[in-house]
């Protein structure tokens, strides 16, 4: 039978990595704006909310193959299933890259054996050992450029890639008025639409 709606583990990780990513952008936001005590409090929490982002991306990229997303609407133009298309597929790049460069850009840090990435207080995320055992001067610059990389790939998803997502997924409910939404959200499944 062909899915009308996303499986109910892949709704609950959408919403929970979408949650996870606004808080995670929101200390990283914190962590450049304040200093001292409070700014290594943010970037401590930041660390490990960006590693729990990259872990449920993993899971939900897994769960994608066990349980294939529902088709998209018959109606939809063919630009804007190419469209769609792209920005899912730029989400999960970069939901990946994101804190790839993160923990990257943290392991070429002098500071991480004071400040490791703790998970929570469970234990200890490892540091990528190539980049914190490259020579000092070599690896301040690789930190200073990591960083740099992971701050504009962050522009990339807050201000291109969310705007799109959420601006496509309000036109198809208020102005198409197709329902698609109710994939993700399905108590908005209209009584009359399909089961
Ligand atoms: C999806 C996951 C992540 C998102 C959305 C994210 C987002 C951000 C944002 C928006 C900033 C501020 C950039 C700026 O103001 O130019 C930032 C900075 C930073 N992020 Fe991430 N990040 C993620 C994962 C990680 C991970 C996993 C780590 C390390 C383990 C990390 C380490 C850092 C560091 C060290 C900074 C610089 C903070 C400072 O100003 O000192 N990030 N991140």
């Amino acid at each position: 039978m062909t899915r009308t709606r996303y499986s109910t583990a892949a709704i609950v990780l959408h919403w929970l990595i979408a949650g996870l990513l606004v808080w995670t952008v929101w200390m990283g936001w914190q962590a450049g704006d304040l200093k001292g005590a409070e700014k290594i409090a943010a970037v401590q929490l930041h660390k490990p909310l960006g590693i729990t982002i990259m872990l449920l991306t993993l899971l939900r990229i897994a769960l994608r193959f066990i349980y294939p997303a529902p088709p998209m609407g018959e109606h939809l133009k063919p630009w804007e299933v190419k469209l769609a298309k792209t920005v899912y597929g730029l989400f999960y790049a970069v939901l990946l890259i994101l804190p790839l460069t993160g923990w990257a850009t943290v392991s070429a840090s002098a500071l991480i054996k004071q400040y490791p990435i703790d998970m929570f207080g469970l234990f200890n995320w490892p540091v990528l050992a190539p980049l914190y055992d490259l020579p000092a001067e070599l690896r301040h610059v690789t930190h200073e450029q990591l960083e740099t990389v992971h701050g504009l790939v962050a522009k990339l998803i807050v201000y291109v890639l969310t705007p799109l997502h959420v601006l496509a997924a309000l036109k198809h409910q208020f102005l198409d008025k197709d329902n698609e939404l109710a994939k993700m959200i399905p108590f908005l499944a209209r009584k009359d639409a399909a089961a």
